[in-house]
């Protein structure tokens, strides 16, 4: 392709990607978009203005000649987490900022896209192209991130607002999601997979986060994956036989922080009268629709105790990737519209579902770097190398994943008592 074309390709997806999250929040309303309600989410308005700050940072400030800031104090005050570049807010802060408002933040996205704009049309450098490609790899992380913390706020709101209409779609009773009722019954069978010397991490031309690199070579045992996700109604057996009450099923970290939080089901579980809902983006659901749809918003702790009770574990994030290597990126992730998890289709036995898509899958990997890990350099070397301790790796993207964004290298992570995130449970075991 001639750099002409590489140019304006990437424009267009600048155009696509930026457009799309102005779409998400379009049935939102600016008091919506204030909302902050629990410690690891941020607003929506809050989202809108970071993502704009990332490329006037570090694409618009540095390479575009003649480039005037919108307004200098935006460089601190949407910065997330970047010590070397400048001070920022406290994160548990920015529900406060009702300044600038929400038509000043989206003039500010209009004059970075303007400029973004600019940049592309007289022809920008190598490594200004390389940062604007991690701008849009950044900003559909939010765009997921906005939905997950829109959840949140929405749960958190006595009314219990439907981010999307259309739930009752998802009814085992409607034909439009064939499979729903029909996975309640089957069972789950594990697909089985050779072991060997692999080679993992990202490999070819495509854009990948530094710490999916370097590609190395990881030894396997023979290893199997359950053909599908854990099940609400399975995860609801744990439930009713006694798991969020016996210590011997959990990790020592993980039973304090059952009893510490007083967990006793996943987030956006409501007992009435005995029976169960589930809070979704398309509102509050009857657990029973659910019964077959993957159990999501579950911890590592969660997602290992029930594995543990199941008699099988999680897989390592190795034995994930081996798996996923070469999958299409056609599951339930956010261009399927479908905003929730959903059951497993009625394929074949001999191949593992919702690899990608559905949810992020908990695995027992620590999220640390590669062999030969080496960070971006400067201040973006603080974009993922810097979390390297404390959490764990998460697999395959999910129902808010933008497709284009995810892949089988992709290594998200998040410490083990998050919930918040659609994260769920694929167990593993050795045969
Ligand atoms: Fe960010």
């Amino acid at each position: 392709m001639s750099a002409g074309n590489v140019q304006v390709e990437l424009g267009e997806r600048v155009k696509a990607v930026r457009r799309r999250t102005l779409e998400l929040c379009a049935g939102l309303t600016a008091e919506d978009m204030m909302v902050q309600s629990c410690p690891e989410a941020s607003p929506a308005k809050w989202h809108l203005a970071h993502t704009a700050w990332f490329f006037d940072s570090f694409v618009l400030r540095e390479f575009l000649p003649g480039y005037r800031a919108f307004n200098a104090d935006f460089y601190w005050l949407f910065n997330s987490y970047y010590e070397s570049f400048a001070r920022f807010p406290e994160k548990r802060l920015r529900s406060s900022f009702s300044r600038p408002g929400l038509e000043e933040v989206v003039r500010y996205r209009e004059h970075v896209d303007e400029a973004l704009g600019r940049l592309l049309e007289q022809g920008a450098e190598p490594e200004a192209l390389r940062r604007i490609e991690l701008g849009l790899n950044h900003e559909e992380q939010h765009q997921e991130l906005l939905l997950t913390d829109i959840l949140n706020a929405f749960f958190t709101n006595p009314l219990r607002p439907v981010y999307c209409e259309g739930g009752a779609l998802y009814s085992p009773l409607s034909d439009a999601r064939p499979g729903v009722a029909g996975m309640a019954s089957k069972g789950r069978d594990f697909v089985e997979f050779a072991g060997g010397m692999r080679e993992m991490g990202h490999r070819g031309e495509g854009f990948c986060f530094d710490n999916e690199l370097p590609r190395h070579r990881v030894w396997l045992e023979p290893f199997a994956l359950a053909g599908r996700l854990v099940t609400c109604g399975e995860f609801a057996e744990f439930m009713a036989d006694g798991g969020y009450r016996r210590a011997e099923l959990w990790l020592s970290a993980g039973w304090d922080t059952v009893k510490s939080r007083g967990w006793r089901a996943p987030l956006y579980w409501t007992e009435t009268d005995g029976s169960w809902s589930v809070f979704t983006l398309r509102g509050e659901m009857p657990m029973r629709w659910l019964a077959a749809a993957p159990v999501s918003h579950v911890s590592f702790y969660e997602a290992d105790a029930y594995a543990r009770w199941a008699g099988h574990r999680l897989a390592t994030e190795f034995e994930w990737e081996a798996a996923a290597e070469g999958l299409k990126t056609d599951g339930n992730l956010l261009d399927s519209g479908r905003l929730m998890p959903c059951a497993a289709p009625d394929a074949g036995e001999c191949a593992a579902q919702q690899l990608l898509g559905d949810c992020w899958e908990w695995t027992a990997s620590a999220y640390l770097g590669y062999p030969g890990f080496k960070a971006l350099p400067g201040t973006l070397g603080e974009y993922n190398g810097k979390f390297m301790s404390g959490q764990m790796v998460l697999r395959g993207g999910s129902c808010v994943t933008p497709a284009a964004h995810i892949r089988a290298s992709y290594r998200n992570f998040f410490p083990p008592e998050t919930r918040w995130q659609f994260s769920g449970i694929r167990l593993a075991r050795q045969d």
